[in-house]
């Protein structure tokens, strides 16, 4: 065609259609699209407060309800890290019930600060038995203060409730055990210092206690697993505390270090001064997460899973009107599916009781997140916005266990997109307008049409957010799910579009599922 001509029909087709954005979607999987886990979307929980989170003689009924919400939309919950840097605080006294803490006093800065001390003793390694049917669970045990004993009794207890007729009835395992949290922030705590401490004398302490832990039969071929090593940062560097630092050291190659089956790295896109309209950006969500493409590729090229064991927006517990809003929703869900299309296997999003970050709130708070000040009325347990982002990402992946994604190719800094196909047939895509529309902006919500270049008809299903600093009144497909027992209020709504004019507005997500394509 002439050149020209091409030209002036494009131009004549921005004039007509200038609220359209035309998007290509395949009609199949392309090869290279990943398989995702049905728990692409799981949890951190800062171990602390655990018996919050579980409950003790009885489960914790609102936090089951929002895991099991989650089991429901993807056939599995979502899978259970439990640690972070209190299990370096952690000391295990049979004596003890269910836990006892050392608490810090809260600040504006910190208004729920973690324990500086944890004493466990069995009941809180069993309680684990509350949590929903097929929940997976990785448990850390104490590396900082190298103490055998005390790392010893915790992982016996933990194999011991693992291994409980209750909790076999329950039908909760133990996938792994994680042996240290970030340990290339050691330096500073006890008696490490940057001279004393490096990834060989990491490896070394490592495989002391893993190397008992393994011949005690707490960890082995036919059962838990490590899980590690659970760096702070990320690097792609040969040496030092990266993955192809513990590679080179020979982490790998030991007895106990060939039942080192999943890599973990900690990440989190920013720090607790961020303010929203830099965490919800396109760009930065991929510029985030493919610098870690180098390790993923070395870490399966081992033989390893890749999983991020500690995430979330901003790190320090999160930001303050940054991670608990509806913009937030709009980032977790973008962050987690862009996840799975690199091929990691699952993101667990820490959460601690009063965290600013959490998806949920497992009891009655009584200050606030933001400052610590008092709340005029305790806030009972409740979802926050990221919780949402969990379950559209649930339903995107649904119950096939054999979903693949690939990212949808859209030319526009603000809209992003994924494709989904079961057996290689599209099945559904998510839309995400990452454009921020704030409450008092005065401006009118903006929208746009989306033509997906797939014919026929689709049915949508929208992720209402009030506004991207709301931290309430969420609505996903018509269903509130904020409410007192965190199941779902209302009926769900679905609406039905030609797949060539679908509309999205600012701040909100599509879920959008093909029905003319393969008789779903
Ligand atoms: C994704 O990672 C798994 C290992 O966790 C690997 O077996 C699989 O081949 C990878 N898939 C792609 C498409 O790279
Ligand atoms: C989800 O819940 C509905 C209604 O209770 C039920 O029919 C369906 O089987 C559940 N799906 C899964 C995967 O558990
Ligand atoms: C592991 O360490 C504990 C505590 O020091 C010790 O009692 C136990 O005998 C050790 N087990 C093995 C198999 O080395
Ligand atoms: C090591 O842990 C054991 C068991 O928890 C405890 O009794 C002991 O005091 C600890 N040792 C040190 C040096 O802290
Ligand atoms: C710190 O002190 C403990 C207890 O004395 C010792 O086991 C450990 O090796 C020391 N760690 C370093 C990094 O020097
Ligand atoms: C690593 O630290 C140990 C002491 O903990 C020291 O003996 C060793 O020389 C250090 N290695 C390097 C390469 O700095
Ligand atoms: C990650 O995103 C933040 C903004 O949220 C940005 O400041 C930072 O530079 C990004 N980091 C990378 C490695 O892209
Ligand atoms: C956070 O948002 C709340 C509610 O809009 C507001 O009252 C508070 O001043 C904000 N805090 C900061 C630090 O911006
Ligand atoms: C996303 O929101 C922005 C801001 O109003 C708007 O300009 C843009 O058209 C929207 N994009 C889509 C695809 O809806
Ligand atoms: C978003 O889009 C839907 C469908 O076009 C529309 O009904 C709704 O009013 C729009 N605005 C908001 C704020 O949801």
């Amino acid at each position: 065609m002439n050149p020209k001509l091409l030209c002036l029909i494009l131009l004549a087709f921005v004039n007509v259609h200038a609220q359209t954005i035309t998007v290509s979607v395949p009609s199949s999987a392309p090869t290279a699209a990943p398989t995702l886990k049905p728990s692409l979307f799981s949890l951190s929980i800062e171990q602390d407060y655990w018996p919050d989170w579980a409950g003790t003689t009885e489960p914790n009924t609102f936090f089951v309800n929002t895991l099991e919400n989650l089991k429901n939309r993807t056939g599995e919950p979502p899978w259970f890290r439990i640690g972070a840097n209190s299990q370096d605080r952690t000391d295990f006294n049979p004596a003890v019930q269910y836990s006892e803490t050392v608490p810090v006093a809260p600040s504006v800065a910190s208004p729920y600060p973690e324990a500086s001390e944890v004493i466990v003793g069995d009941g809180f390694y069993q309680i684990a038995e509350n949590l929903p049917c097929g929940t997976n669970v990785v448990w850390g045990v104490n590396l900082l203060t190298n103490n055998m004993t005390a790392a010893f009794l915790e992982a016996q207890s933990i194999y011991e409730a693992f291994s409980s007729p209750a909790m076999v009835a329950a039908g909760v395992t133990l996938d792994s055990i994680e042996i240290g949290n970030e340990p290339d922030l050691y330096p500073g705590k006890l008696n490490y210092t940057s001279t004393n401490w490096n990834v060989s004398a990491y490896i070394a302490q490592w495989t002391r206690i893993a190397t008992n832990l393994t011949n005690s039969g707490f960890v082995s071929s036919e059962g838990a697993k490590f899980l590690g090593p659970s760096w702070a940062g990320v690097s792609n560097a040969a040496k030092g505390f990266t993955p192809r630092g513990i590679i080179n050291g020979g982490m790998l190659s030991s007895p106990a270090g060939q039942l080192l089956r999943t890599y973990s790295d900690h990440h989190y896109q920013c720090g607790p001064g961020e303010i929203l309209s830099d965490l919800v950006v396109k760009a930065n969500v991929r510029s985030n997460l493919t610098q870690l493409k180098p390790a993923i590729s070395l870490i399966h090229s081992m033989g390893l899973d890749y999983v991020l064991g500690e995430t979330g927006s901003c790190w320090g517990h999160g930001a303050v009107n940054t991670s608990n809003v509806g913009g937030a929703a709009i980032w977790t869900l973008d962050y987690t599916l862009f996840a799975g299309t690199l091929n990691i296997s699952r993101l667990f999003f820490h959460q601690g009781v009063g965290f600013k970050y959490n998806a949920i709130q497992p009891v009655t708070l009584t200050r606030s997140i933001l400052d610590g000040s008092p709340l005029s009325s305790p806030l009972p347990p409740h979802v926050q916005p990221p919780y949402h982002a969990a379950l559209v990402a649930a339903e995107a992946i649904g119950t096939s266990g054999v979903t693949t994604i690939v990212e949808l190719d859209i030319d526009d800094a603000a809209v992003s997109g994924y494709a989904f196909f079961e057996n290689g047939v599209l099945k559904r895509a998510v839309l995400i307008n990452l454009t921020l529309f704030f409450a008092a902006s005065g401006a009118a919500r903006g929208s746009k049409t989306i033509a997906l270049s797939v014919t026929g008809t689709v049915q949508i299903k929208r992720l209402f957010i009030p506004s991207a600093d709301a931290t309430t009144g969420l609505v996903w497909a018509g269903q509130s799910f904020d409410t007192e027992d965190g199941l779902a209020c209302g009926d769900a709504v679905e609406e039905t579009a030609s797949a060539d004019s679908i509309v999205l507005n600012d701040t909100e997500a599509l879920l959008v599922t093909f029905l003319d394509n393969g008789g779903y």
